[in-house]
């Protein structure tokens, strides 16, 4: 995926990480979810965490166990750079998901606007294989995508958009009985120049079962 690193590298490089469509200053949806779905010290990962703010607000609330994984090492750098000394209390991986080997066992996944840049089957089907061995039994995955409505694409390359029932139906297909979903919110992103973006926020539950 050399390409694909290439891409987001040249993305967070050329422009400020305020000015890119997906940029919150806080990020409150996820939080919300997070602070219902998390354990303070349990293990959470961001997976395409980008420059998100994300970190820094997990930090700030307590949570002890922090990994943020992204394709782009440029991206992690904003936010080894921003977070200054506190960098050192988050875990960094630079790498693809759907190649990742999770080095432990997660009670959260987040993913905010990364699973739905995955557009073939078979690179939808090792995300969720990764997320499935990454997850813990009774753990949660929190995963946002673009709606049903939203964009066709984001940062130049096409995506795939789900509805809460059609990411449902995805996973169980990937991984037949393991993530069960909990709830789901339609939520409206507005971009830096005033654009509205709809997206779902699914939270599934991660089953004993294999
Ligand atoms: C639209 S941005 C969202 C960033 C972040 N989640 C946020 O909300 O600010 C998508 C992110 O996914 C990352 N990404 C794309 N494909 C990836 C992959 N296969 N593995 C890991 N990260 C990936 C990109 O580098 C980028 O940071």
């Amino acid at each position: 995926m050399a390409g694909a690193e290439d891409h987001w590298d040249a993305v967070y490089t050329g422009r400020a990480p305020e000015a890119l469509t997906w940029f919150e200053e806080v990020p409150e949806v996820s939080l919300a979810l997070i602070r219902s779905y998390g354990a303070k010290d349990a293990p959470i990962i961001d997976v395409g965490g980008g420059a998100s703010h994300l970190p820094d607000a997990l930090l700030a609330e307590g949570f002890e166990a922090v990994t943020v994984l992204d394709l782009s090492p440029a991206a992690l750098e904003l936010s080894k750079t921003r977070l200054g000394a506190a960098a050192s209390r988050v875990r960094w991986v630079a790498g693809d998901v759907t190649r990742w080997v999770p080095d432990r066992a997660y009670g959260l996944w987040h993913d905010r606007a990364v699973f739905h840049f995955l557009t073939d089957p078979a690179g939808q089907d090792a995300y969720v294989d990764v997320m499935r061995r990454a997850v813990t039994p009774g753990g949660h995955a929190i995963i946002a995508s673009f709606a049903e409505d939203g964009p066709e694409r984001c940062s130049n390359l096409p995506v795939q958009r789900y509805s809460p029932e059609a990411l449902a139906a995805r996973l169980q297909r990937a991984a037949p009985g393991v993530f069960a979903p909990l709830e789901a919110q339609r939520l409206v992103h507005v971009t830096p120049m005033g654009r509205r973006q709809a997206f779902q926020v699914s939270v599934f539950a991660r089953s004993a079962a294999d």
